[in-house]
């Protein structure tokens, strides 16, 4: 059968949000300054669902270090992979100031978070070393596992139990040369959770392994320097490689790791997707640099970001919205619903309200459930939050009837 005629049959795993919706549920096209505020089909939107989450993506001062980079550089430079004729001081600089941020002695610049992180775990598994994470775990963590060749186990999410499990059972079948390493979240994207960092590395003490943390929407937004999850939670330290991306607090592209020198220098040698790449352009990491150094200038740009992620999250509960526990500024909203319900929830809000939010159903979250999620950035105001609000206030009879016919 030829190929092409195959895959046209093929279903979807974006189900019926695909071909109906796009341009609309999925591939919106969000237009304008980058912001709270953007235009969506043509009609004002307050957005929140953008991980822009320290309102980097709208500074003024940032936009003139762009373009200051851009003139001076262009995109261009520099060519090729970092390997051969793409490095140079600014990324050997952007890396010395990731490392320092994140209170380790060394890191390495990737040139995209999903990419790096798997081929990063593709570098460190052999096929005789054990390779265990969170079933939660990021689409990165998951593919990298297909690349990996050692034995690969799942854990269940955050539970310490489950993970001991796992452990000790790569114990019991290791081999002399047998390594574990161990990956998991700092911060869980959907459900703005923490992993269980601490506990985890206690359980080092009674089998050595090495622990990945792919920090994506802690990096930036938690710890009281922004230094993440690891410093939140007082365990950097046992975090051996932390994992942090520019897609998210950083409002950029591109993501580094961190760890001991020995194994940066390992990673330089090892990761393809880097090594076979051209390097990150010259503006990127300038910029890049920058926008670390005003970070961690501005603790007030995180105090804001917490402070309206408080209100909104207070205000959604108050309206009696049950809002999962998170730990994180992600603000997942859950109700119980189908697909329809799901879709229903974001046509509303932004034809009625103008409020743009995205939400996902079955089979991301389970049968029957529909979880809302909100990004609050430093960027928001009261009278966004306030507007939303109103908003979720007004479709409140609407949702609450769809989930009690469901559990009818
Ligand atoms: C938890 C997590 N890890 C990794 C990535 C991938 O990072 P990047 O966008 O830099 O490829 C994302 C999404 O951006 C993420 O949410």
């Amino acid at each position: 059968m030829d190929l092409f005629d195959k895959i046209e049959g093929r279903p979807s795993p974006l189900g019926p949000f695909t071909s109906e919706g796009y341009g609309y549920y999925t591939f919106p096209r969000l237009e304008g300054p980058l912001g709270p505020e953007m235009k969506f089909n043509d009609k004002d939107v307050i957005v929140w669902s953008i991980n822009d989450y320290l309102g980097i993506g709208s500074n003024e001062e940032i936009k003139k270090v762009d373009a200051a980079a851009t003139a001076e550089y262009s995109l261009s430079a520099p060519m090729g992979a970092r390997l051969m004729t793409g490095n140079s001081t600014e990324h050997e600089l952007l890396e010395k100031e990731l490392a320092d941020f994140v209170h380790k002695p060394d890191a390495l610049l990737l040139n995209y978070g999903y990419q790096g992180i798997m081929s990063v775990i593709h570098a460190l598994v052999d096929r005789n070393d054990f390779l265990i994470y969170d079933e939660l775990s990021h689409a990165c963590i998951v593919d990298g596992k297909q690349l990996a060749m050692g034995e690969k186990s799942v854990f269940k999410h955050n539970d310490i139990e489950s993970f001991k499990k796992q452990l000790f059972r790569a114990k019991s079948r290791m081999k002399e040369n047998s390594s574990i390493l161990v990956v998991t979240e700092g911060v869980f994207g959907m459900t703005g959770d923490l992993g269980i960092l601490p506990e985890i590395i206690e359980l080092k003490k009674e089998v050595p392994f090495r622990l990945l943390v792919d920090d994506a929407h802690g990096f930036g937004t938690l710890g009281n320097d922004g230094s993440g999850t690891g410093t939140q939670l007082n365990c950097q330290d046992g975090i051996d490689i932390y994992f942090g991306t520019f897609a998210k607090a950083v409002a950029l592209i591109g993501a580094f790791v961190a760890s001991e020198p020995r194994v940066i220098e390992f990673l330089k040698a090892n990761v393809r997707s880097q090594i076979f790449a051209k390097s990150l352009p010259m503006p990127i990491t300038v910029t890049a640099r920058e926008r670390i150094k005003m970070i961690r200038q501005h603790p007030e740009w995180r105090e804001k970001l917490w402070d309206n992620t408080i209100k909104l999250r207070d205000g959604l509960k108050k309206i009696g919205y049950n809002v999962l526990p998170s730990e994180s500024p992600v603000t997942p909203v859950l109700t119980q619903g189908s697909t329809d319900l799901c879709q229903d929830i974001m046509r509303k809000l932004r034809e009625e309200h103008g409020v743009f939010v995205s939400g996902v159903a079955y089979p991301v979250v389970p049968k029957g459930t529909v979880l809302i999620r909100l990004i609050p950035t430093a960027a928001h105001n009261d009278e966004h939050i306030e507007k939303t609000l109103a908003a979720f206030a007004a479709i409140k009879d609407f949702v609450f009837a769809a989930a009690a016919k469901l559990s009818a």
